[in-house]
């Protein structure tokens, strides 16, 4: 799932953190979105209109004190900027801006356009600490999603007014994030997803390590599609440098054995497997205590097999557990990775070159035990994320 092309209207009040709504609005259109932002009269205390319509590349509605403010020469009206949208995203949301919705009171163009949006809302409040853990705030916020809005943070930290604690705008990120979420189609809804990602590393010594270059990119695009998707996700990953996906439980495991372990968990109640791990095959019979120290001559580090973590499943498997594996291969790809879904018992194999490890780009063929082969187009693994899960939805339609 991505922005590409989604109208997000973009609301922003009068906090401080106002000046962050730049930084998303930025983020929103680099992820393709088409941003309509719409500022209350006190937001533009904050942030200038033109900022914000530079960045968003479309005029700035609102922001000017009137109810409306589109009806003169505007070819778009509040309700057609409510209804035309895919989303409607409020960040900085205040107190007063909470309180208004829950109240249902449309006295601006914010709060008209989301008494009658038919998009979903996705509200990302900002204020003092005292003012979130006002009752009166707090229940307001209780109705509000009880009429289905989403919220997304406050965080905690240090506040403009000096003081620390829960009340700052969720990062930028985790806004992005969520209107990602919210626009997703929940079509993983009851699906328990185990997920492995990312290389694994086989010590030699306290500082020496076997491992290879995957990035665990595609097993975390892979986590993060499914639990937007509805998926409840774990995701069992080696060591990489990337930040766990938000709602998704991470397990770290360094080496095959502990992937192997961590897996035997939790793959009987899971109902889809997706193994993009790059489990090392081999690891050094001896793992030394202490770093092996220089000496004259050659080294030799006599290795053994690991356990094959996805054959293990493949054996294991009972009916209604998807199991989805890759194959990495230099040459005739298509033919090796036919053999791996046989001997591994897949559902599907996703077969690719060395090419994408430590990429953010994949280019793969799936391929599936009915003898089909579905070859893609470059693209960005997140993409790529959603394709995998899209014919994992329809293996499991039947
Ligand atoms: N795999 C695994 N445990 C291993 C090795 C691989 O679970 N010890 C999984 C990988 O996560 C991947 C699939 O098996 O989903 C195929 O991995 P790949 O490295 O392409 O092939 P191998 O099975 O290791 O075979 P070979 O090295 O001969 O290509």
């Amino acid at each position: 799932m991505s922005l590409i092309n989604k109208k997000i209207v973009l609301g922003v009040t009068g906090a401080i953190s106002a000046y962050k709504a730049l930084e998303l609005t930025r983020l929103f259109v680099k992820e393709g979105a088409i941003v309509l932002p719409v500022m209350t009269k006190a937001a533009a205390e904050f942030i200038t209109p033109l900022s914000l319509s530079t960045l968003a590349k479309s005029p700035v509605y609102g922001g000017g004190g009137g109810l409306f403010e589109l009806t003169q020469g505007s070819r778009i009206s509040h309700i057609e900027l409510a209804q035309a949208s895919d989303l409607i995203c409020v960040a900085p949301a205040t107190a007063n801006f909470i309180g208004k919705a829950a109240s249902g009171i449309a006295d601006d163009l914010l709060t008209t356009i989301v008494m009658a949006a038919c998009a979903p809302v996705l509200v990302a409040p900002s204020m003092n600490t005292r003012m979130w853990e006002n009752p009166i705030v707090a229940a307001n916020v209780e109705r509000l999603k009880a009429a289905g809005y989403l919220f997304v943070g406050p965080a905690e930290g240090e506040l403009a007014c000096g003081t620390s604690g829960r009340g700052r705008l969720a990062p930028v990120d985790d806004i992005v994030e969520a209107a990602i979420d919210a626009l997703s189609v929940k079509d993983l809804a009851g699906e328990k997803v185990l997920v492995t990602a990312g290389p694994t590393r086989e010590p030699i010594d306290p500082v020496r390590f076997v491992s290879n270059s995957s990035s665990g990119r595609m097993g975390y695009a892979i986590a993060a599609a499914a639990k937007r998707r509805g998926a409840e996700v774990v995701l069992i990953s080696g060591p990489t440098h990337l930040c766990c996906p938000p709602g998704v439980t991470t397990v770290k495991a360094a080496t095959a054995q502990e992937l192997y372990d961590a897996c035997a968990g939790y793959f009987p109640q899971s109902t889809i497997v997706v193994m993009s791990a790059a489990v090392a095959d081999y690891r050094p019979v001896k793992s030394f205590p202490h770093k092996v120290k220089k000496e004259a001559g050659s080294l030799s580090v006599e290795m053994e097999r690991t356990a094959d973590v996805l054959k293990h499943m493949g054996k294991r498997k009972k009916k209604g557990q998807v199991l989805v594996g890759f194959a990495l291969e230099t040459e005739n790809m298509e033919a090796n990775a036919r053999k791996k879904l046989d001997e591994k018992d897949l559902d599907l194999v996703v077969a690719n070159s060395p090419a994408g490890l430590d990429s953010e780009m994949n280019q793969v063929t799936i391929i599936d035990k009915k003898g089909g082969a579905e070859p893609l187009q470059p693209m960005k693994k997140d993409l790529l994320a959603d394709i995998i899960l899209d014919r994992v939805v329809r293996l499991k339609r039947g």
